[in-house]
């Protein structure tokens, strides 16, 4: 399934908009007798006259057919093949804040791989007092640990360097996931090796033809990465790095290395490939930086949105999105309507955990005007999320990763949407 370009869809909001407009008077209720018999309340229904589906029918769920558009998308023109390739949540559909693995976005270098429990292997080698090899089943009798966190690749939003892009919170900020994970600490598995007071970093890789091979600091390793096999309750699914795969909260998505093989200690950095040439930001004067290893606080309205248009005149409007840091906790959102020029507090659905998606609302009376829709997202060291021309003073535009600019919506009157940017 690809992405639709937001040109082609954007009649079908319209009609929808429109079949759809009756307009309320600011503060109306929104439910209101009917003056006509409604059939569906008056007329005895089918799946009220006949039985549903026993419970053998359905051994393992999909979402109910009626939701079939809620799937992850990719954008045809970003990559030239499916194999080494990305495609994006759905966050324009979902709420709350876990996100299903079903439509969780993958990042693959070099497809996703099938690799059973059976024929898993974990070294540990290097500057260790003894090289180890786990299994799978040595993985789980490990004291283990349970954290929810946000992977984000860094290159999340990269499109938009240059200017709007995307049509969809999907495709611009949809290289995110947010999922509760259970698995052993990394240090603990290290501490059952023992690194040598010569070790400083860690270098580790998948068992897929990429490697993905990534250096992280000993400090981090040790601290809060976890060697994780199960997401949202389940086994990790194939294409998230089944049996097992690295959690490295905060940090950005290509160092989560999936199907993970190999954890060497080392006194340096091994300056890989993922390290050198990718993953790497070139700032205006051709000098790259390098190590950009946290994901800065960020936040996008996910509704409305291009993918999302109001369908409904003016009234209540619920106005909600994400928003996550790599330094810790969200603290604040504020909302726009007007391109920044005024702020309103947004209502957090619960406080902000460390390094995990926070969902907000902003429970907003539409007036039916056009509205330049933003949102800013504040953290517990005080970061507060830039403007694009903010980020675009210090990291001018050869950038394609670390783009955590705050995003503009233009809501039109009919309800639609579209990317913009304002200078
Ligand atoms: N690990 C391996 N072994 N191979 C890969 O291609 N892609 C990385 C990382 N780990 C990758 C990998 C990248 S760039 C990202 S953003 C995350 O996995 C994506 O994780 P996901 O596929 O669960 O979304
Ligand atoms: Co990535």
């Amino acid at each position: 399934m690809t992405g639709t370009p937001a040109s082609s869809t954007r009649r079908g909001f319209l009609r929808a908009g429109l079949a759809a407009g009756v307009a309320l008077p600011a503060g109306a209720t929104l439910a209101r007798a009917q003056a006509a018999p409604d059939p569906l309340i008056t007329e005895v229904q089918d799946w009220a006259r006949y039985s549903g589906d026993g419970v053998d029918e359905t051994p393992y769920g999909l979402p109910i057919r009626f939701e079939a558009d809620v799937i992850r998308r990719n954008v045809p023109w970003l990559t030239a093949d499916t194999i080494s390739s990305i495609n994006f949540t759905p966050i324009h559909a979902l709420d709350g804040t876990i996100t299903p693995a079903g439509c969780a976005f993958e990042r693959h270098h070099s497809g996703a791989i099938e690799l059973a429990k059976p024929d898993y292997r974990l070294m540990i080698n290097g500057l260790v007092e003894r090289p180890l090899v786990f299994s799978y089943d040595d993985l789980e009798r490990f004291p283990r640990r349970q954290g929810v966190y946000f992977c984000e690749c860094a290159a999340n939003t990269g499109m938009e360097w240059a200017g709007a892009q995307l049509n969809g919170s999907q495709f611009t900020h949809g290289m995110i996931h947010n999922m509760e994970y259970v698995g052993v600490a990394l240090r603990t598995l290290l501490a059952e090796a023992g690194v040598k007071p010569e070790g400083k970093w860690v270098y580790v890789e998948g068992a897929d033809a990429s490697s993905n091979g990534r250096s992280i600091p000993l400090d981090k390793a040790m601290d809060d990465v976890m060697v994780a096999f199960k997401a949202n309750g389940e086994a990790l699914r194939k294409e998230h790095g089944y049996p097992a795969r690295l959690v490295v909260p905060g940090w950005e998505g290509n160092l989560w290395v999936k199907w993970l093989r190999r954890i060497e200690v080392t006194d340096a950095p091994v300056e890989s490939r993922e390290e050198t040439s990718k993953y790497t930001d070139t700032l205006a004067n051709g000098v790259s930086r390098q190590w950009t290893w946290v994901m800065d606080a960020k936040s996008v309205v996910t509704a409305p949105s291009p993918q999302v248009a109001i369908r409904h005149g003016p009234g209540p409007l619920v106005i909600t999105g994400l928003a996550w840091s790599g330094r810790g906790a969200i603290t604040r959102v504020d909302v726009s309507v007007d391109g920044g020029r005024n702020w309103t507090t947004a209502r957090l659905a619960q406080p902000g955990v460390p390094m995990a998606v926070t969902r907000f609302y902003l429970d907003h009376l539409w007036d039916g005007e056009e509205m330049l829709l933003q949102s800013r997202a504040v953290d517990e060291t005080g970061y507060v999320q830039p403007t694009k021309a903010a980020l675009r003073d210090i990291r001018g535009e050869n950038s394609i990763y670390h783009n955590n600019g705050i995003q503009t919506w233009w809501i039109k009157k009919d309800g639609t949407a579209e990317n913009v940017e304002i200078s």
